[in-house]
């Protein structure tokens, strides 16, 4: 890896700077040091500390568990693992829902323990008001519009938002609202390609796809869900680029054999 990758830090400002030169964003999420630093080292350009902690790290099968502590938690591990990556931490169910000022403290509370670079939180026209307050106090918020999973008990299922003409035109809007209240980019969850091409079309800031098609300004996923590690549920918009709970399965097996047939440890391993 070349001295200059590893030593310039991702800013709002280059982000905005890719999209202009048509550069894409590699986007992953992270929730502890070891992960973030590999990803970080690996040159990806924004970690997110998404709550979806909630879904792969605890086990939950909604993101609505996730405390405001566990984030905070889980995003100095990955912080200090971080060299280059902006990264982004979701601010976790009820930490913003409540008021804008609720919002704005909570946003405040994540940026002064953490060290990351950004908040991220989901909705569109209804949190713009709340973006706007946390970005007035020089904090850099991502919106989320589309599938919205903290939304998830209102929705009923994890299917593509979008594909009626209504709900298309409402999640267009919402991407306007959130630029305009400030954000510097905006993840697009599970909507058309065609839509996600037009939001991208319409906004200044970046647009970040995780099943919003190619057209998108970047693409982020869940790493446990890229990796292999996270089985239990494979959206459509997940590309897997490698079995690692295969593979840690087979490891252990190994170990485990080892032990049993007094193969480990070895002369040499031993002191
Ligand atoms: O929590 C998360 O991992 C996210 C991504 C799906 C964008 O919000």
């Amino acid at each position: 890896m070349s001295t200059e990758k590893s030593f310039k830090k991702v800013t709002t400002k280059s982000l905005s700077l890719m999209k202009k030169k048509n550069i894409k964003i590699a986007a992953l999420t992270a929730y502890d040091f070891i992960t973030a630093r590999i990803l970080d080292t690996a040159g990806i350009d924004l970690l997110l500390v998404g709550d979806s902690l909630a879904n792969v790290f605890q086990g939950n099968e909604t993101t609505l568990p996730v405390t405001m502590d566990e984030m905070i938690y889980h995003t100095k591990a990955v912080t200090k693992g971080v060299n280059r990556a902006m990264v982004v931490v979701d601010m976790p169910f009820m930490s913003y829902q409540l008021s804008v000022k609720e919002g704005f403290k909570n946003a405040g509370r994540i940026m002064k323990e953490t060290s990351a670079g950004a908040v991220k939180l989901e909705g569109g026209v209804r949190v713009a008001a709340t973006i706007k307050e946390i970005t007035n106090a020089g904090i850099p918020v991502m919106g989320h519009v589309g599938l919205t999973p903290q939304s998830i008990n209102q929705f009923g299922s994890y299917r593509e938002r979008g594909k009626s003409k209504e709900e298309a035109k409402e999640i267009f809007e919402d991407a306007l609202a959130i630029e305009k209240a400030g954000a510097f980019a905006v993840v697009l969850e599970k909507i058309p390609a065609i839509l996600a091409n037009k939001i991208t079309k319409a906004l200044k800031i970046p647009t970040i796809g995780i099943g919003g098609g190619i057209n998108c300004d970047g693409q982020i996923l869940v790493t446990p869900d890229l990796l292999g590690l996270y089985v239990e549920f494979q959206p459509r918009f997940v590309r897997k680029y490698a079995n690692l709970a295969e593979e840690i399965e087979r490891s252990i097996h190994n170990y485990i054999d080892d032990v049993k047939n007094k193969n480990f440890p070895s002369k040499e391993e031993s002191y």
